[in-house]
């Protein structure tokens, strides 16, 4: 795998301090909330949320939703699925999605909507990664680890193809892999 890695953009020590940071942050601004649900999106969540959400030093609900916005290439289709739903009920819940990286916003617009409409007393997201140069809607997470420029990154849940997702870091992924 780290073949075809151009470049490492967020290590796995930077990842730690981030979920840290982000662990103490939600830590502080939930401590009055009753039983908050960590909603992760899946697959790209799965190591961000498992390690956040050791940080996280409250009592918290862990739910997913399986919601598809790519279809196995390296630009947002725009089109979403919803392929599993959440297994409880958010009404009147404090929800934070828990997301790899937000792109074009969509994903993020549509599931925060969603969420609102069933009647969740608040929803807020928290993302490893931004890529803000993506947007196609306004968007803007309310948690987010770091901000990176509008490349293709693979790695710590990120995929190509279902791949790359068990990396340990955050990299580019070199052009040769998805132009072949
Ligand atoms: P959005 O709806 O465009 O914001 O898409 C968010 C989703 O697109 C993420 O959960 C990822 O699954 C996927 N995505 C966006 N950028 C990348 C990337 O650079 N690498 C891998 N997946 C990405």
């Amino acid at each position: 795998m780290k073949k075809d890695i151009k470049e490492v953009i967020v290590t796995e020590k930077q990842i730690k301090d981030l979920c840290v940071k982000l662990g103490k942050q939600i830590t502080l601004d939930y401590k009055d909330k009753e039983n908050p649900i960590l909603l992760g999106l899946l697959k790209g969540c799965i190591p961000f949320m498992s390690d956040l959400m050791k940080y996280i030093d409250l009592p918290v609900e862990v739910e997913f939703m399986d919601v598809k916005s790519y279809h196995g290439g390296i630009s947002s289709s725009g089109d979403i699925k919803i392929r599993m739903d959440i297994n409880t009920s958010v009404y009147n819940r404090d929800i934070i999605i828990c997301e790899d990286i937000v792109d074009t916003g969509k994903t993020l617009d549509t599931v925060v909507r969603l969420l609102k409409h069933r009647g969740a007393r608040s929803v807020e997201v928290v993302t490893l990664l931004d890529k803000p140069e993506g947007r196609l809607i306004p968007f803007t997470p309310k948690y987010i680890g770091i901000t990176i420029p509008k490349v293709f990154v693979v790695g710590y849940g990120l995929d190509y193809n279902e791949l790359y997702r068990n990396l340990p870091y955050v990299g580019i992924l070199k052009e040769r892999v998805y132009s072949k």
